[in-house]
Parts: structure tokens; C-alpha cells; sequence
């Protein structure tokens, strides 16, 4: 079991800290509102611990769960303190008026944050294509994922699985675009009849 940072103190910072918690990992929050951060830690229990944002993170695995339009500003808020980290993108970046993504391709949130990203650190995409609801229940899950580097991919996948989640492997970075998609794709077919509770399967 590994130690996990996560940047925010949200909906997705508490189901996947929870989930992760509950299953072996220890558990450290971020948030620019350490109050935040201090609460949800005591919520999650099992031995979480709220960290300084902005501070090196306790974890090499760190889960950026901050809204999409300020996941860039973060990354390069911490700037150095993430060298050698697996940066996990995990936003989804719709429009506001809910007409589409705020990103194209080539410049997926993942492509944005691994142009400012420090020396050594990788990002992985993954989380985005599965509602905090659905992960909370921790039941067993597809989990999507894409990235550049083949190590920091196979650390994911072996975090997804650790969660009892199976690692879908959706390929490179230029593969995150398309996973903001499917983020959408899933809020489509949850509007529409599947429900918030619904989870995009691969078979
Ligand atoms: N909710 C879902 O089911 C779901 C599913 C898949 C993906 N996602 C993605 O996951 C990410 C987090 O979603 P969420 O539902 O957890 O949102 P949320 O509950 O609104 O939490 C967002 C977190 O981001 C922090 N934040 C916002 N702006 C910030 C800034 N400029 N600097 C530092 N921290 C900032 C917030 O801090 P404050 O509390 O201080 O404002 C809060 O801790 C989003 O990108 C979303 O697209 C969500």
C-alpha cells in the first residue's frame, strides 16, 4: 500500500480519499482551505492527514481534484514541489453552458498540465469518466486511464486496482482528449435516462 496526495477538499478529493482509505492506502489532503483539507482528513478517518498546499506532497501518486479551469494554476502553483511525481488528471472540462469541452485536441486539461508540469513528473489522466457517487459505493468499476509513460501508467493501474477497480488502458496523452469525452458522454447518458448511479463499462 502507498501513500496518495490529493489536491482539494471536494466531492471527488472525498470519494476517491475515502475509497483509497479503505483500501490500505495512506491519505493525504491539499487544499488552499486548510480547514477543508483538516475535515475531510478527520471524515476519511484511517490515518488521513491534511498536508500545506503549495508543500511538497507526502505521496508520489497526487491526485489533482480541483475544478478544470484551475488545475493548470495549481500545478504551476506547486511548481518544483511535484518533481518526479504521477500527476492524475482527473477534470472534466465542460462548458459552462454545458454545450461541450472547454479543451480541444492536443490540448486536453492532461496536455495542459504536463506542459507546465516540473522536471520527472508524468500525468495520467484517469477518474474523470466515473461520477464521486459511483466510486464512494466502491464497488467494482472500469477505470479508464491514458498517459504518456509506460511506468507511471503501470503505477496507476496498479492504484486502480488496488481500489478493486479494473485499469482500463485508453493509450497516450493524445488519448485524454478523448476521455474528456466520454466524461461527457457519461453525463449525456446519465441525463437521459441512465442515472447518476450509471458507469461506462468496456466488455
Ligand atoms: N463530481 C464528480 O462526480 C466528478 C466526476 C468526474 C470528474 N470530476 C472532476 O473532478 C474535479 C473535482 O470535482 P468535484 O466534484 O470534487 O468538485 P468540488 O466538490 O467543487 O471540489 C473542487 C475542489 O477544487 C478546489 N478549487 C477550486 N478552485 C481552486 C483553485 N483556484 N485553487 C485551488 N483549489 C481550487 C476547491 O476548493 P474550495 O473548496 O476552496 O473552493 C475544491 O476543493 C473537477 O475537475 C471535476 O470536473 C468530478
Amino acid at each position: 500500500m502507498t501513500t496518495i496526495s490529493i489536491i482539494g477538499a471536494g466531492n471527488m478529493a472525498a470519494a476517491i480519499g475515502t475509497r483509497a482509505a479503505k483500501h490500505g492506502h495512506t491519505v493525504e489532503l491539499m487544499s488552499r482551505d486548510a480547514g477543508k483539507a483538516r475535515a475531510l482528513a478527520e471524515q476519511i478517518g484511517n490515518g488521513a492527514t491534511a498536508g500545506t498546499f503549495g508543500a511538497r506532497p507526502a505521496g508520489d501518486i497526487v491526485i489533482v481534484a480541483v475544478r478544470h479551469a484551475a488545475a493548470v494554476d495549481v500545478v504551476t502553483h506547486y511548481g518544483d514541489a511535484l518533481t518526479g511525481t504521477i500527476l492524475v488528471d482527473i477534470t472534466n472540462p465542460f462548458k459552462t453552458d454545458a454545450s461541450g469541452l472547454a479543451t480541444s485536441q492536443g490540448n486536453s486539461v492532461a496536455q495542459q498540465i504536463a506542459a507546465v508540469a516540473p522536471e520527472g513528473a508524468h500525468v495520467v489522466k484517469a477518474f474523470n469518466t466515473i461520477f464521486g457517487g459511483v466510486i464512494a459505493e466502491d464497488g467494482p468499476l472500469d477505470a479508464f486511464f491514458a498517459g504518456e509513460d509506460a511506468d507511471a501508467k503501470a503505477r496507476v493501474a496498479a492504484f486502480l486496482e488496488s481500489l478493486g477497480m479494473r485499469p482500463r488502458d485508453a493509450g497516450g496523452l493524445e488519448l485524454t482528449h478523448a476521455l474528456e469525452w466520454a466524461g461527457f458522454l457519461l453525463v449525456g447518458l446519465a441525463d437521459n435516462g441512465a442515472g447518476f448511479d450509471a458507469a461506462l463499462a468496456l466488455s
